[in-house]
């Protein structure tokens, strides 16, 4: 199956370099979009060798003149999973922002793929009402959220924020692909 894996701007990313290593040992074919915050976390050739593709972060690259790939790779696409997702992507996919790869490849296949969103950010970033309510109106779209696990923070706090455990996001795509 071809599952898009969009990373983004936490200190969580690292963990995304498990997931693809997982994801693509499983069979399936990952393409990585990375965000610009996301690369400052982990770098596009850890994520080009795990998943034995391009990692995808500038949008106006168009490498393959015969195709447009925000629509190609939404297209092809059988999941979008988000995992990191930060407090920013999840803001911009709820309001229609488009503007960066990651952002608008998830606008383009709306109705297209089931898109899984893993949020991980520090404890008040997560209960901010403004992010809630994201989530709450993401939810009632027919996004679906991995939930954060509580835990001891990267930033020191202790509670809700962390990335679901990398098991637990396997667990999740490999049963929504069945
Ligand atoms: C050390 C550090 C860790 C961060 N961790 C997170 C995080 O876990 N979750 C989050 O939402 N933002 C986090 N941020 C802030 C995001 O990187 C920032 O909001 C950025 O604009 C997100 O861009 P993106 O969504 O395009 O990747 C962190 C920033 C720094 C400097």
């Amino acid at each position: 199956m071809n599952i898009l894996l969009g990373v983004t701007g936490s200190i969580a990313a690292y963990k995304a370099a498990e997931i693809t290593s997982r994801l693509t040992k499983l069979g399936h074919n990952v393409d990585v979009l990375l965000t610009e915050s996301g690369s400052r976390f982990i770098t596009p050739l850890t994520l080009q060798t795990l998943s034995k593709n391009k990692v995808y972060m500038d949008m106006f690259e168009e490498i393959t003149p015969s195709e447009v790939k925000h629509i190609s790779l939404a297209k092809k696409a059988d999941l979008v999973l988000i995992a990191p997702a930060t407090a920013n992507i999840i803001g911009k996919i709820a309001h229609g922002i488009a503007d960066d790869f990651l952002s608008t490849v998830v606008m383009a296949a709306a109705g297209l793929a089931p898109v899984y969103i893993a949020p991980a950010m520090n404890t008040n970033m997560y209960e901010n009402p403004i992010v809630q309510e994201n989530i709450q109106s993401l939810t009632d779209r027919g996004y679906r959220f991995i939930e954060p696990k509580a835990s001891l923070l990267a930033c020191g706090d202790l509670g809700k924020g962390a990335l679901a455990d990398v098991d637990e996001i396997v667990d999740v795509v490999t049963k929504a692909l069945k």
